[in-house]
């Protein structure tokens, strides 16, 4: 199948089943007309090849227990190599039902009640809830914005590790929700200060497949041994192939003991059975979803043309321009307008579901994060529609 057979221009009702992204959970009760352009996964169809694995494994009809097939383990690893140039040692995977439950895995197991998490703001916002609910303390060290580019404060880095009471670090690589695809000399300078601090990363690669041309992304474990044994890499392919609800990923802890200790915690909580939708789905992606993928990221990056072309008529809102990720970093601070402000404005003039900045953290405010992976005819109207919201505000 060549890339023009896909089509990403077919509009799917998602409504026919309970997709999050346009749900009143979402939307609220009132927004079923709304853009929904929020929740971080895409209006396409899975690759043909996942789809005829899913459908081939329905027609066997015997869904009784079972554990994860031989070649899925070789199909991941086979990826990280041809696609990344990564060598991953199967033995060094473990299989997991979430990114998620990996970060909250990783930091009940290896901080201590009280202990200090690095979180790099704005960022993904479940890190907050993790870092909450697992009774850590959030400790914060923003990205600097500097002429519409995000970098990493090294220096405050610096002092915020050297406090013995913290001891990992969330990142995201690359960086939801600012677009930074961590190019490998700034992540070389991360790993530095995080080694030398006894800070252990814990590093969410879920958007790692997902970058622009020129923007290769890294595997923060690929930068050397000894990063790879302060690390653990939390990886999916439910972004990559819009898989996100056969709800499976993987850690991948190169240190024996951690690793150990990480197999026991999910042997204890029974996070051990195999979904067998989920194995062929992963394994036929990883196998044979690549030229899928590929026209994806095309379509994708023709969708973020649009948007530039479109906001570079509209000074009062400027495009973050992405590295990477199909979320799209949008800064409305022209407006002045309080968060709340800013939501209600999207919802009601340009009838807009966004993520709101502020939920980043608070260096957000102003900001709004845009899913730009749906339907290019659904962008270009919701960018006409935003287009006659700002202008009627003057
Ligand atoms: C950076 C990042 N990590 C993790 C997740 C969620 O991953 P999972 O559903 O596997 O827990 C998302 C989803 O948007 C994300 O953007």
């Amino acid at each position: 199948m060549t890339a023009q057979e896909f089509d990403f221009d077919e509009q799917i009702d998602r409504a026919e089943v309970p997709a999050l992204k346009p749900h009143r959970i979402v939307l609220g009760a009132d927004g079923s007309h709304l853009f929904p352009a929020g929740v971080a996964d895409m209006d396409f169809k899975a690759p043909p090849p996942v789809l005829d694995a899913m459908r081939k494994r329905l027609e066997h009809g015997v869904f009784g227990y079972e554990t994860v097939p031989d070649g899925l383990m070789p199909a991941l690893t086979g990826w990280m190599k041809t696609r990344h140039g990564w060598h991953v040692d199967q033995e060094h995977i473990l299989r997991a039902p979430n990114v998620l439950n990996s970060l909250a895995i990783a930091a009940s197991l290896f901080t201590s009640q009280g202990d200090g998490i690095i979180v790099q703001p704005p960022v993904f916002f479940d890190f907050y809830d993790v870092i909450a609910e697992n009774h850590r303390r959030l400790v914060s060290n923003p990205l600097i914005e500097k002429d519409g580019r995000y970098v990493m404060d090294y220096d405050g880095l610096q002092q915020l590790a050297a406090d013995p009471h913290t001891t990992m670090l969330y990142l995201c690589n690359p960086h939801n929700p600012v677009g930074r695809v961590w190019k490998r000399s700034e992540l070389q300078r991360l790993a530095g200060i995080c080694r030398a601090n006894n800070v252990l990363v814990v590093s969410d690669e879920i958007h790692g497949d997902i970058t622009f041309p020129g923007h290769p992304y890294t595997p923060f474990a690929s930068l050397g041994d000894k990063d790879a044994l302060n690390s653990i890499t939390c990886l999916s392919p439910a972004k990559s192939f819009n898989i996100a609800s056969c709800c499976s990923a993987f850690t991948i802890i190169v240190d024996e003991a951690r690793r150990k200790a990480f197999q026991a915690e999910n042997s204890r909580l029974t996070v051990n059975k195999n979904n067998a939708f989920a194995s062929v789905a992963i394994e036929a992606a990883y196998r044979h979803g690549g030229d899928w993928l590929d026209a994806a990221l095309d379509y994708i990056a023709g969708n973020l043309a649009v948007v530039r072309d479109e906001l570079a008529a509209l000074p009062q809102v400027t495009l973050i321009e992405p590295e990477g990720t199909f979320l799209v970093w949008l800064d409305f601070r022209a407006l002045e307008l309080t968060p709340a402000d800013l939501t209600a404005f999207l919802r009601s003039r340009a009838g807009w579901a966004v993520t709101s900045g502020a939920v980043f953290g608070e260096q957000g405010t102003g900001f709004a994060r845009l899913n730009i992976a749906c339907t290019r005819a659904r962008l270009t109207a919701a960018l006409e529609q935003l287009k006659r919201a700002v202008v009627s505000l003057h």
